[in-house]
């Protein structure tokens, strides 16, 4: 730890509201391995993963972190760390194999242990029930182009509200279904690998009522935590003034961030949908009664954010390692870099005070409907070394980090941009290197390396900083 390092902690520190949550967050498929182990089910993300090309380098997501092993290793990480809170996610297929019918007991022992192990190191337990590890009999049946699912999920969350519910503080349903459609429906870099790009529209429905049902079958189990769900959020600039670069822009806000927060904050889809009409087929009559299912009274509402996006009418190139230029080239518009920020691994844009502005647009768009936020996810990956023999200098995250911090802190105090936003915690991702989707083992976000032949957990210097910060806030409110 700095001298340096010592006097913006406590800057920083003494800026954090009293009751404000710093934590770490994971997800169950990019840690735990084990896939096959203890009657745990298969998922959509498994057979991606085998499918040639499908993953960088031809990583296996097999043992990942081996955190299913090693997780008492793990919580004792955090403990030292001193987060407030975890949040990880409930692998659906370990505690369902099939995602319908019976539940497997090993799988519930397992997340059993996992919160009792949290609550005894102090640390409150985040628990989301679906980060993209769909079950993959559901898979094969439409995955969330099949409404059938949302009901299967409303299921299995039942299930865990009852398990877990006595012992879990928030509840989160879903992890960023815009990646999942994007992704995973639209361009078909992340499972099921589908390329159906406006035509994906149904697996926004059904993951947001999916949405709904859950909130309401966790009520219903009488869970004593708050209920919320995670968007992800970026805000979207045209790339010139022009009106085609103004209007590609509005579709793009439309499909990242208000095609999920308006039904779920307002109870209806944006009325500029139309905008986007001539490519929305799939996008048939809506029910108000799903409307209604969809849009219920949450305890909070997370947000992952991690970069602005720019964006420009027209075909175009743009590199990136999380969506390869071949996945945009068949859409007629194209993100555009910005030159004026530094970039990640990722080569994403690190630009702190974008956060301040999506939460400007978040008050400004949905007002007193607007639950507490918690940033549920905030970090970066950098290029850093296999294997390490003692703790990496990474000091890019560190500025990463504090910068969003900085800033949300700045746009939240009485006269910032942000001032009237309910901020409430932040997240970052990730605690450890791990599995990072279809860029396999190749970036690295963790505040912990992790040694993928060895298994061995390295803290970054980036931990001891926020070892820091947590224990210098700790010790201001006494
Ligand atoms: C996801 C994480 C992922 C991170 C970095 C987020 O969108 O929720 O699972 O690892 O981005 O790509």
């Amino acid at each position: 730890m700095t001298v340096e390092h010592d006097a913006s902690v406590r800057n920083l520190a003494a800026r954090l509201p009293r009751s404000f949550t710093l934590g770490v967050a994971s997800a169950a498929f990019q840690i735990e391995g084990a896939l096959s182990a203890d009657g745990r089910g298969a998922s959509g993300w498994d057979a991606f993963a085998e499918k040639p090309g499908a993953i960088m380098d031809g990583h296996s997501p097999a043992m990942a972190c081996d955190h299913y092993n090693r997780s008492p290793e793990d919580v004792a990480l955090m403990r030292e760390l001193g987060v407030d809170s975890y949040r990880f996610s409930i692998s659906w297929p370990r505690i369902q194999p099939d995602g319908r019918g019976p539940y497997n007991e090993q799988g519930l022992d397992f997340y059993d242990r996992l919160i009792d192990q949290l609550l005894e190191a102090g640390i409150s337990p985040m628990a989301t029930l679906y980060h993209w590890d769909t079950p993959l009999p559901l898979e094969h049946s439409g995955g969330w182009m099949n409404r059938a699912t949302a009901e299967r999920f409303a299921e299995y969350s039942a299930a865990a509200g009852r398990r877990f519910g006595d012992r879990v503080d928030q509840w989160v349903t879903l992890n960023e279904p815009a990646s999942v459609v994007l992704n995973g429906y639209a361009l078909g870099v992340h499972a099921p690998g589908q390329g159906l790009l406006f035509d994906a529209f149904p697996a926004v429905h059904h993951q947001l009522l999916a949405h709904g049902l859950a909130v309401q079958a966790l009520r219903a189990e009488g869970v004593r935590g708050g209920v919320g769900v995670t968007n992800l959020h970026s805000p979207v600039q045209p790339a010139t003034g022009k009106i085609t670069d103004r209007a590609v822009a509005k579709v793009f806000d439309l499909m990242l961030n208000r095609i999920y927060a308006d039904p779920i904050l307002v109870g209806r889809y944006p009325s500029s949908l139309r905008l986007a009409k001539p490519w929305l087929r799939s996008f048939g009559r809506i029910s108000d009664a799903d409307l209604k299912t969809i849009h219920q009274p949450l305890d909070f509402y997370g947000v992952n954010y991690y970069q602005p996006v720019r964006v420009a009418a027209g075909r175009g190139a743009y590199e990136s390692i999380a969506v390869p230029a071949e996945a945009m080239v068949r859409i007629p518009a194209h993100q555009v870099p910005f030159h004026e920020y530094g970039t990640t691994g990722f080569g994403w844009p690190v630009a702190p005070e974008h956060l301040g502005t999506m939460l400007r647009e978040l008050k400004d768009r949905y007002g007193e409907n607007l639950p507490p936020l918690y940033i549920t996810e905030s970090g970066a990956s950098f290029p850093e070394p296999d294997h390490v023999t003692g703790p990496i200098q990474d000091h890019q995250r560190i500025d990463y980090i504090s910068g969003h911090l900085h800033h949300a802190m700045e746009a939240t105090a009485p006269g910032g941009i942000a001032h009237d936003v309910d901020l409430r915690g932040y997240y970052v991702w990730t605690l450890m290197d791990n599995f990072e989707w279809a860029a396999g083992y190749s970036q690295r976000f963790g505040l912990v390396h992790v040694d993928f032949e060895t298994l061995e957990r390295t803290p970054k210097e980036s931990f001891y900083w926020y070892q820091a910060l947590s224990h210098a806030r700790k010790s201001r409110l006494g």
